[in-house]
């Protein structure tokens, strides 16, 4: 193991919805990337979890008839399944009404306010309850509605406890100027440095409206805003304020995935605060844009949601993980398209992945008496191999996992045609045709390892028809990625489809 850190963190989801394909999109991308980064050798802390203080979670329990926390309990179970179902590999998932966190959001907050960037003051203004914040009348949609929820804001007036966010100005620009890689796509960090650009007002942190949230400890008649308590769930996690050398072992090394939505509380409020508190901004925030249905955002209200279940039925786990990882652009909104799912999984899976072990497995049958051959030191296909390891190593470092896939499929398409060019199926047995069967089981083994990050089951399951043992993840890239590892002499199977070919329903 090198000793080399990678730690990735998704949102921590709101209990007051369910798993819907737009956490899940971020999910399984993190989980992604958590993957490809074990499978270089790194050493991996992959946290998810849920947010669950709040306006939002103590009305959604009120309307269901239970206390806040058995509404929590219930939903948080449900984000926690959709996780184990979408085989997510978290080494830790979150609540925040956890002991240790209301620990750590406590030493946090107050290290803030005695380094003098925590101040007590009125607050008047227009709150939405749906996004916990509030908005300037400008920012409004014909002066009454949220532009995110589209409805309704309310008018809220309090003693509040603030955070000078406008010091912080001036050292955002610094940050964001040295290190530009700290955001990531660049759109994204453009759109950051404009929120700074524009002025940053202090904001409040405190409600005393609520009692569903974590007390302030130097005022306990106030709870943190859920923001604040929120955010430093990334901190709780690695020890923050109980164990210092894990938290300093783990934290320069964090990578935040967040959709868009979140992108001001992630790029301006938490820097900010780390700052305040006399700790390091976050090593590199990703943002991805917007799943969308039909061009529109998925809401519950607009009864346009679709739950990853109902797609593992039709897709498979595999199938649905790779449709997100391939076809979802890192940065850029996209609309979801149940064709383009099918078409994507008919093309890259059942027919270049699938086809070609099913095809080699037949021919190997046939030709061999069922025993791989070895690969060719001068296959044709070893140079396009090496290509593809670094383009796809090089787009997973990106964090451009639909561009690290493609790179990967390359080596399917180029193997897939090696074969067509030598029709091994109409050959002799004999050296020639072993060749050719060797090189088609090398491409399938490194193809194995390098899409082991998006499709983990199936990517085992022809490890293990191509005679190897153990698994495609078991050792470092660096080890396993060099061409001719497939020793031959194996068993090939070829066993049912991987991916059997899905036809759209009847219009
Ligand atoms: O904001 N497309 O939680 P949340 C893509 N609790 N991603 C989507 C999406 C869509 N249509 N819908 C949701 C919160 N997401 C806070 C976060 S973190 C300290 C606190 C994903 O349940 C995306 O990652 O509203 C987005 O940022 C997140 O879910 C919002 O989840
Ligand atoms: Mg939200």
């Amino acid at each position: 193991m090198s000793d080399q850190r990678f730690y990735v963190t998704t949102p921590i989801y709101y209990v007051n919805d369910i798993p819907h394909i737009g956490h899940a999109y971020t999910t399984v991308t993190a989980d992604a990337l958590a993957r490809w980064h074990r499978l270089l050798g790194e050493e991996v802390f992959f946290l998810t979890g849920t947010d669950e203080h709040g306006l939002k979670v103590q009305r959604a329990a009120e309307e269901r008839g239970v206390t806040p926390q058995e509404h929590a309990d219930a939903t948080s179970a449900r984000f926690r399944e959709t996780w184990d179902l979408l085989d997510i590999s978290y080494d830790d998932y979150i609540r925040t009404t956890e002991p240790r966190h209301a620990a750590a959001v406590q030493t946090l907050l107050t290290r803030c306010y005695e380094n003098g960037h925590i101040y007590k003051d009125t607050y008047a203004g227009l709150y939405c309850v749906a996004c916990e914040a509030y908005y300037t009348a400008d920012e409004l949609i014909d002066g009454t509605d949220c532009p995110i929820h589209l409805r309704p804001v309310e008018e809220l007036e309090e003693e509040n406890w603030f955070f000078r966010l406008s010091a912080f100005e001036q050292p955002l620009l610094d940050l964001y100027t040295a290190r530009p890689e700290a955001i990531h796509p660049d759109g994204k960090r453009n759109e950051a440095l404009g929120l700074i650009r524009q002025g940053l007002k202090d904001v409040s942190i405190s409600r005393t409206s609520i009692s569903w949230g974590i007390p302030v400890p130097w005022d306990p008649d106030h709870v943190f805003y859920v923001w604040y308590d929120a955010l430093i769930n990334y901190a709780t996690a690695v020890g923050y304020g109980a164990d210092p050398d894990r938290f300093a072992a783990w934290w320069p090394h964090v990578h935040h995935i967040i959709g868009k939505d979140i992108l001001r509380f992630h790029c301006v409020y938490w820097p900010a605060m780390l700052l305040a508190a006399g700790e390091a901004a976050p090593h590199e925030i990703d943002v991805h844009g917007f799943l969308l249905v039909g061009g529109e955002k998925m809401s519950k209200t607009r009864l346009n949601q679709i739950f990853p279940a109902d797609l593992v039925e039709d897709f498979g786990v595999d199938g649905f993980r790779f449709h997100f990882l391939r076809d979802a652009t890192f940065g850029p909104d996209g609309d979801f398209s149940y064709e383009a799912m099918v078409a994507r999984y008919n093309t890259d899976l059942a027919n270049n992945l699938g086809n070609l072990l099913a095809r080699v497995a037949t021919v190997v049958a046939k030709k061999c008496d069922g025993i791989g051959p070895a690969p060719t030191p001068d296959s044709p296909l070893a140079a396009v191999a090496a290509e593809v390891v670094a383009e796809t190593s090089a787009a997973w470092a990106a964090v451009a996992p639909s561009v690290a896939l493609e790179a990967t499929w390359r080596l399917l398409r180029e193997a897939n045609a090696h074969l067509e060019a030598h029709e091994p199926w109409k050959m002799d047995p004999g050296p020639a045709v072993e060749a050719v069967l060797g090189d088609a089981l090398e491409v399938l083994r490194l193809v194995a390892v390098l899409a082991s990050p998006a499709i983990p089951n199936t990517t085992a399951e022809v490890w293990r028809r191509i005679g190897l043992a153990g698994g495609p993840a078991d050792r470092p890239l660096a080890e396993v990625a060099p061409w001719g590892g497939y020793p031959g002499g194996l068993p090939v199977e070829k066993g049912a489809p991987l991916f059997p070919r899905i036809s759209l329903p009847e219009a």
